[in-house]
């Protein structure tokens, strides 16, 4: 991490995993417990319907709410579907664009891309994911996919406005497996995207933009991936349904920074 220049932040996805109620007593337990010091960024992206539990609970805290996903269509015949303005006037500050479980249900680049737009446009923080398979990472294409699915999510959009995307690298082998990236191989696609970032955006972006880890991140592991310079936070999927692990990892972001 390197707080000069960017934020850091510590994100939980819940996935599917939780009821409105469970979330309430979640809230709860996790305001008893959280560290009064103001050393990160802090959300939660949750299921759609706990999403009223989570924001009323979390009113008078630092902690924002996060979507899991959003339809990049501003209204109309999308079953199921939710927009920006929804997430918006729900209370939502983030939202996970891209994560590679949607990229596995059918969610394509171009997606991606039409998502992320739509969200900066109406003013939520992208939280935009990317990672390669574990025959991707064997075949020794990682950068390669890293740089064609980072390029497709942030064409077209506005310099101005790339220093409001959150970047997520999750490696796929690493997402539930309980199989984490070191710290050196995190740190690597990390530094990365960052130069990704620099050639399509220009060095000050790129310096300003907070990349985060995620895959089996969790209260052991944290310090040490948070302590890679170009890693700027984690998405913790598991480690986030605890409050205990969760309160940890923040914890852990509190590291001296270059
Ligand atoms: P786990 O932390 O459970 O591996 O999930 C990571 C993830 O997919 C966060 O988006």
């Amino acid at each position: 991490m390197n707080r000069k220049y960017r934020k850091t932040l510590i994100a939980g996805n819940w996935k599917m995993n939780k009821t409105p109620s469970e979330t309430k007593a979640f809230m709860t337990e996790l305001k008893g417990i959280l560290p009064k010091g103001r050393w990160c960024d802090i959300a939660l992206c949750v299921p759609s319907v706990c999403i009223p539990a989570a924001v009323r609970a979390l009113r008078d805290t630092r902690i924002a709410v996060g979507a899991e996903n959003v339809n990049a269509n501003a209204s109309g015949a999308y079953t199921g579907e939710l927009s920006t303005a929804m997430l918006l006037d729900a209370g939502c500050k983030y939202v996970i664009i891209g994560h590679s479980e949607r990229r596995a249900m059918g969610e394509t680049d171009a997606d991606v891309n039409a998502k992320t737009l739509a969200a900066l446009q109406a003013g939520l923080v992208p939280i935009v994911c990317c990672g390669e398979s574990l025959e991707q990472r064997e075949s020794g294409i990682t950068e390669e996919w890293i740089t064609m699915q980072i390029k497709l999510a942030l064409a077209n959009i506005p310099e101005e406005k790339i220093r409001k995307v959150v970047i997520a690298y999750e490696p796929i082998w690493a997402i539930g497996t309980g199989r984490t990236a070191t710290p050196e191989q995190a740190e690597e696609v990390c530094q990365h995207i960052r130069s990704v970032v620099r050639k399509l955006f220009g060095s000050k972006n790129a310096r300003a933009t907070t990349i985060l880890y995620g895959g089996s991140m969790n209260e052991k592991n944290a310090y040490e991936l948070l302590a890679q310079p170009d890693i700027d936070g984690g998405l913790i999927g598991g480690a986030s349904l605890v409050p205990e692990k969760f309160v940890k990892i923040i914890e852990d972001a509190n590291q001296p920074t270059a």
